[in-house]
């Protein structure tokens, strides 16, 4: 018998993906099942979702679901080995662009029901009633999974382990109070003791009270957490349930964000030979439009276009930087709040010729910009991890970022001043005002002006170790520490990886570049 973790999510690579998340979940399985423990991944059907999985078979029914009849489907990832788990219900099927919002950004009025109902398939197949084999640990990942721990108790099923990890705590799921009912939670949860938080019922606030173990995705969120200004009013529970919180980071997906065998970036190269970059500033250059100039300091930005992601601060703070440094060019690809989206696209025209934006979801430009800029810019107010940085670092496309978070722990600052560290491989600042985040672009210029330092830090960031077997390697030691007694050994006996039957569909859409729905 193999160990079986069932990883529960709202998105993963390459069916639906919105952030960070998506990219995790189908990383970290593939990572589980290289160390020989045997991970699935559930999620809502969405459209795309049974559109593109392979090998989709029915397993199991599920009548009675809160929100109506669910259908579960089992298959497995396309272009990996990972097996899939599909909850087809008529409530996902409107959720064909994003699965959160519609399409003029207004969530989704039975959010609610939907994830409710993704944690009681869930819990049926915990009690054996599909045909998916029952896993020893169920995995929730943030709030849409954050029901699953105390639905298994109130059910009395007590041979399933539970973690949940906070991916983000600004999202908790917290809804009116009357959404209870039709979920099937007894008044007695309504409690502030228990799942009510301000009024509401919070999906997360439950996950936190019954899950096993608690996790997040670097040291420093864990310990930010715990305090009033990264709480979100969690800080309370959160401190009286630390003894059971556990931090661990995230990996890279290294063979997609990997500068020497890249197929979406149009020249390949390594630490021991740069050459190739030059040829990716060029392209990213074209594909922007701007003029082609190999001197000219790239700086990018990259990511959700949000007031997280200090979107407001940028828009203040690069007018700027470009009057400051006349030859610098800016890069911008994202998407996000409208008005900070405007703001940018206004730079434009002010600066023509030296910005350039793409407004969208994008995965080939994405590759450009982290291939071929100079420099990638990653405010943010709070971080729990941040997968941008680090792909950018993977091409020796030097990071400045916020002092939050996973940032903090994933890169060592050159500082504002003076002689730059041997181990620097980015520059964090500090504060939410434009001059912090001018004074820090305005050192990292300083310092590309310096090509000893520069290329030290490139070295330092290209050859920085984020693979996924170390975080792996953790989960599983959480994994085996909450699963039934009985089957804490299979999480200890691992000696070789999980694979499927090789099947054809699968290897074929391998062969396809990768898409994203969202
Ligand atoms: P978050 O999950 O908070 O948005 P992360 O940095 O952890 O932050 O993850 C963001 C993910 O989304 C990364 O994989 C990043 O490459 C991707 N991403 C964000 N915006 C875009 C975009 N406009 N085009 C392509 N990829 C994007
Ligand atoms: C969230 C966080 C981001 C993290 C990602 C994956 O989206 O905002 O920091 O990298 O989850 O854990």
């Amino acid at each position: 018998m193999t160990a079986r973790v069932l990883l529960v999510t709202s998105e993963a690579v390459p069916l639906v993906k919105t952030g960070g998340l998506a990219d995790v979940i189908t990383a970290l399985a593939q990572a589980l099942r290289q160390q020989g423990v045997d991970a699935a991944v559930m999620m809502p059907g969405y459209p795309a979702a049974i559109e593109h999985a392979c090998n989709l078979k029915q397993a199991g029914t599920l009548p009675q679901l809160p929100g109506g009849p669910g259908i579960i489907l089992q298959g497995t990832m396309p272009g990996s080995d990972v097996p899939v788990v599909l909850l087809k219900s008529e409530r996902f099927d409107r959720r064909t662009a994003n699965p959160y919002v519609d399409e003029n950004g207004a969530e989704f009025d039975d959010n609610a029901l939907c994830f409710g109902s993704l944690a009681h398939a869930a819990v049926s197949i915990c009690a054996g009633e599909t045909d998916v084999p029952l896993p020893h640990v169920v995995h929730a990942n943030d709030w849409h999974a954050g029901l699953i721990p105390a639905l298994l108790r109130m059910r009395g099923i007590s041979d399933v382990g539970t973690l949940l990890t906070i991916h983000n705590l600004a999202f908790q799921g917290n809804f009116a109070m009357s959404a209870a009912t039709e979920l099937r939670i007894p008044d007695a949860m309504l409690t502030p003791e228990q799942f009510e938080f301000w009024g509401k019922i919070s999906f997360l606030k439950a996950g936190i009270l019954h899950a096993d173990r608690i996790s997040t995705v670097s040291r420093s969120y864990a310990n930010e957490i715990l305090t009033p200004r990264f709480g979100h009013g969690f800080d309370g529970l959160l401190n009286a349930r630390r003894d059971i919180l556990v931090a661990i980071p995230n990996g890279v997906d290294t063979g997609a964000w990997d500068p020497a065998r890249d197929p979406l970036t149009v020249r390949h190269f390594s630490l021991n030979d740069m050459r190739g970059k030059s040829g990716c500033k060029r392209d990213l250059q074209q594909l922007f439009g701007l003029p082609i100039d190999p001197f000219a300091p790239v700086l990018a930005v990259g990511s959700r276009i949000t007031h997280q992601k200090m979107a407001d601060v940028a828009v203040e703070a690069l007018p700027q930087v470009l009057e400051d440094f006349p030859r610098a060019q800016l890069i911008v690809l994202g998407r996000g709040d409208h008005a900070y989206e405007q703001a940018f696209l206004e730079m434009t025209e002010r600066f023509p010729g030296r910005v350039a934006v793409h407004i969208g979801y994008d995965e080939r430009r994405a590759h450009a910009l982290h291939a071929g800029a100079d420099m990638l810019l990653h405010g943010t107010r709070f971080e729990p991890f941040g997968l941008t940085p680090l792909y950018s670092m993977r091409y020796g496309t030097l990071p400045i970022a916020s002092r939050v978070g996973g940032m903090i722990d994933s890169i060592v600052d050159a500082g504002l001043e003076g002689a730059v560290p041997e181990d620097a491989s980015g520059i964090l600042f500090d504060g939410e005002e434009a001059q912090d985040m001018v004074a820090a672009i305005s050192r990292a210029f300083e310092l590309y002006a310096r090509p000893n330092e520069w290329h030290l830090m490139q070295r330092n960031a290209m050859s920085a170790d984020f693979s996924w077997s170390g975080p792996a390697e953790q989960y599983i030691g959480v994994y085996r520490d909450i699963a039934p007694a009985e089957a804490r050994t299979l999480f200890d006996k691992r000696n070789t990886a999980v694979t499927l039957p090789e099947n054809e569909e699968a290897a074929e859409v391998a062969a396809m570049p990768e898409y994203m729905t969202a």
